[in-house]
């Protein structure tokens, strides 16, 4: 069940965002990452920075790759370079935190549309003491589990979600996670192996990821819907 929700857009002032925006798009056809294309009047990425930037104000750490380190990123505290994988990236962005953060939300920069209501949630579990919260979002279709082209199992949908960003850590436990090499496609499951503790609270399914130019249209129609609902 979802925690109480916060009432106000007021992370506690340990709290600080670090946004992933490193990545190339490879499967994205163009030269432009897709963090970086227009959404609306602003590009996707500006729309991720001020979804955070709503909750943690200035306490925002950019991650970029590292011909785009020298352009100007007004709504970032910090701007610091990638790596070549994401979980590389993510790392970068905690050696740039200060050592007084106590909470801490990574969010991909492709994820232009986050409700409030999700945040709010997010940071509430995070301050009733969880090691680590991931939104998930419920799965409409059958999934099936697949090894060189023949089904292995059908997996019970009832039991599964897709995970979003942003996801919420206690500090010391995202520092301790990535305190080796270790690669994932998101931190929770690097909680996850070292036996730590991750709660789910409601997704959103306008959090979508720009992957493709198909997700950027279906995001653009929903602009004007999500700002209409306040989150934006
Ligand atoms: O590749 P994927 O869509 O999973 O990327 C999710 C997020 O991680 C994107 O915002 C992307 O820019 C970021 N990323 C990164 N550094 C990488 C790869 C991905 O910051 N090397």
């Amino acid at each position: 069940m979802d925690p109480q929700p916060l009432t106000n857009t007021h992370a506690p002032a340990s709290c600080w965002a670090i946004v992933v925006a490193a990545g190339s798009g490879a499967r994205f056809a163009g030269d432009v990452p897709k963090q970086y294309l227009p959404l609306g009047n602003q590009r996707v990425l500006d729309w991720s920075l001020l979804a955070m930037r709503r909750w943690v104000g200035n306490r925002l750490i950019l991650v970029v790759s590292a011909d785009r380190l020298q352009d100007p990123e007004p709504l970032a505290a910090i701007v610091v370079c990638g790596g070549s994988t994401r979980s590389a990236s993510v790392r970068a962005g905690i050696n740039a935190l200060p050592p007084d953060a106590d909470y801490v939300l990574v969010h991909d920069g492709a994820r232009p549309l986050v409700s409030d209501v999700v945040i709010g949630n997010i940071i509430s579990a995070l301050m009733s003491g969880a090691d680590c919260v991931v939104p998930g979002v419920p799965v409409s279709d059958t999934m099936k589990r697949v090894h060189n082209g023949v089904v292995m199992e059908t997996l019970n949908r009832a039991e599964l979600v897709a995970v979003q960003t942003p996801q919420g850590f206690a500090a010391p436990i995202l520092r301790r996670v990535h305190a080796t090499d270790e690669e994932a496609t998101d931190d929770a499951a690097l909680v996850e192996r070292a036996g730590g503790h991750t709660v789910v609270v409601t997704g959103d399914p306008l959090t979508r990821k720009v992957t493709t130019a198909e997700d950027l249209d279906w995001l653009a129609t929903r602009v004007g819907q999500h700002s209409a609902n306040g989150a934006a």
